[in-house]
C-alpha cells in the first residue's frame, strides 16, 4: 500500500547519505509545494507540483501537506533511555550549586540510579523505559541510540543491553546499543578503580561483542570518572573486540578527551563543552562526528554550550541529541533539544535539521539507511504541524509532530 503525502509546504529532505560539513550544513536541500510517495517500507518518489497523481491508486492514503513540514525522521545518537526510577531529589541540591561530579562522588547521581537498576526486574525495567520511547516517537524520534551504564555490573549491563534488544524488537523505535561500562567506578570498586577496569576489559567487554550485545563502546572521559589513559586502555580493548569508539568527552571540564577521539578515530565523541581549539581540530582531522548536547549544558547550569558554531567553522561533522537521562537531561524531545541548539548555540534551522537527520545518522553509522528523504530510503518521516522549518524552531516549547510515519506505516497521529 502506498502513502502519497501532496501539497507539502516545505519538504526538507537533507539529502546526500554523508557528513555535512561547513557550509553543507547550511543547506537542508528543501523543497517546496512538493509530494512524497511511500511504499511498503520505502520512499518511492519524490518531487515538485502535481506529479503525485500518477502515484495514486484506489487504495492509496492520502495526506495533505499545505502549511506542514515534512523532514525525515529524527535521530537522538546519545541517549542513557533504559534505566530505572528518577533524580528529582538533586533539584534542591544542584539550587544550592552542589556541583555534579561531588554529587556523583558523594554516592548519588549515577550512583543512585545504578542502585535503583540493579534492584529492578527486567520487565520492569523495560516498561519504564518502553515510556519514554512511546514520548519520544510522539515527538518524531524514529530512531534512538541507547547506552547501558547504569548496572556498572556484568549482570545489569546485560540485563540494560538486552532490554534495548527487546525494545528494538518490539517498538517502532529502531535502538542501537552502545555498551557503557565505564559510566562511572561502581561503590563495591570505590578502593580498586583498576580492578574495576580490569573487570571491564577482561570480563564484560569480551561477554558483550561475544554475546553480540552491543555495536559501540563509550567512556566517560572526564575529570574525576575516567583518565584520558584509562579511557584509552578501554576504548581501544572495546576496538579489539569489533566495538566501535564513542566518548564522552570534555562534558564539564577540559581534560583533552576530543584529542583523545581523534586520536582513536573513534565514530563521535559527545558533549564536547569545555573543548579547546585543539580538540577541536583534533576531530576535523580524523573526521569525527562531534555529538552535541546542549539540553544538558542547560540543565547542568552551565552558563555555557558547546561552541557549534566554531565547530561547523572548522569544518567538524556537527550532530545534536537529547542524552536521555535522569540526571542531566531528562527529556525525550529532540525538539527541546532543537530549541537550546538554536537560542543557545546559535544554530541555524537548517544546521539543526542536518544535526538531527543525516549527521545524527553518520554518528550511528546508519547514513545509507535512514536520515534524509532520497528515493530507497528507509521511509521513517514526520509531518510538523508547521509551515516553515523556521517556524517550527521560532514556536517553542509545544509539541509539533502530526504525523509519524516509521518504515512506511503511519504510526502516530496527533
Ligand atoms: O551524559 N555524563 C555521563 N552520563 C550522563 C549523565 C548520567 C547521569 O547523571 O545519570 C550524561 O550527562
Ligand atoms: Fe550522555
Amino acid at each position: 500500500m502506498a502513502i502519497v503525502i501532496k501539497n507539502i509546504e516545505c519538504l526538507v529532505t537533507c539529502s546526500g547519505s554523508y557528513r555535512k560539513k561547513g557550509q553543507e550544513m547550511k543547506d537542508a536541500k528543501i523543497k517546496e509545494n512538493a509530494y512524497l510517495i511511500i511504499e511498503n517500507d520505502r520512499i518511492k518518489a519524490l518531487g515538485e507540483g502535481e506529479g503525485y497523481k500518477e502515484y495514486i491508486t484506489c487504495d492509496s492514503i492520502i495526506l495533505d501537506g499545505r502549511f506542514k513540514t515534512v523532514t525525515p525522521g529524527l535521530i537522538d545518537p546519545h541517549t542513557h533511555v533504559v534505566y530505572a526510577g528518577s533524580r528529582e531529589k538533586e533539584l534542591p541540591l544542584k539550587l544550592n550549586k552542589v556541583g555534579y561530579i561531588e554529587i556523583l562522588n558523594s554516592g548519588g547521581g549515577i550512583q543512585s540510579t545504578v542502585d535503583n537498576t540493579r534492584s529492578i526486574k527486567m520487565d520492569q525495567l523495560m516498561k519504564e523505559s518502553k515510556k519514554r520511547l512511546d514520548i519520544m516517537l510522539k515527538h518524531g524520534t524514529t530512531t534512538v541510540e541507547s547506552k547501558s551504564g547504569y548496572g556498572l555490573d556484568l549482570q545489569t549491563e546485560v540485563k540494560i543491553l538486552k532490554v534495548n534488544k527487546m525494545l528494538n524488537e518490539s517498538h517502532p523505535i529502531d535502538v542501537v546499543s552502545t555498551f557503557m561500562g565505564a559510566h562511572a567506578i561502581p561503590k563495591e570498586y570505590k578502593m580498586d578503580r583498576e580492578g574495576y577496569i580490569e573487570d571491564l576489559i577482561n570480563n564484560m567487554i569480551p561477554y558483550i561483542s561475544r554475546n553480540k550485545l552491543a555495536e559501540f563502546i563509550d567512556c566517560f572521559c572526564e575529570k574525576g570518572v575516567f583518565s584520558v589513559a584509562e579511557s584509552r586502555r578501554i576504548l581501544q580493548s572495546g576496538q579489539k573486540f569489533g566495538l566501535k569508539i564513542k566518548i564522552h568527552a570534555d562534558e564539564v571540564e577540559t581534560i583533552k578527551g576530543a584529542e583523545l577521539a581523534g586520536e582513536l578515530k573513534a565514530i563521535s565523541a559527545e558533549h564536547l563543552v569545555a573543548t579547546t581549539d585543539d580538540g577541536i581540530a583534533a576531530l576535523a582531522e580524523n573526521d569525527v562526528v562531534a555529538v552535541l548536547l546542549p539540553s544538558t549544558s542547560f540543565y547542568l547550569m552551565l552558563n555555557n554550550f558547546a561552541n557549534a558554531r566554531k565547530m561547523i567553522d572548522q569544518g567538524v561533522t556537527v550532530s545534536l541529541a537529547t542524552d536521555c537521562n535522569p540526571g542531566t537531561s531528562p527529556t525525550e524531545s529532540l525538539q527541546t533539544v532543537m530549541t537550546f541548539a538554536c537560542f543557545g548555540m546559535k544554530m541555524f534551522p537548517e544546521e539543526i535539521i542536518n544535526a538531527m537527520t543525516i549527521n545524527a545518522a553518520c554518528a550511528i553509522g546508519r547514513e545509507k539507511q535512514i536520515g534524509s528523504i532520497e528515493v530507497g530510503k528507509k521511509a521513517d518521516i514526520v509531518i510538523f504541524n508547521s509551515k516553515s522549518l523556521n517556524y517550527l524552531i521560532y514556536h517553542f516549547g509545544v509539541n509539533a509532530v502530526e504525523v509519524v510515519i516509521k518504515n512506511g506505516e503511519i504510526v502516530v497521529q496527533n
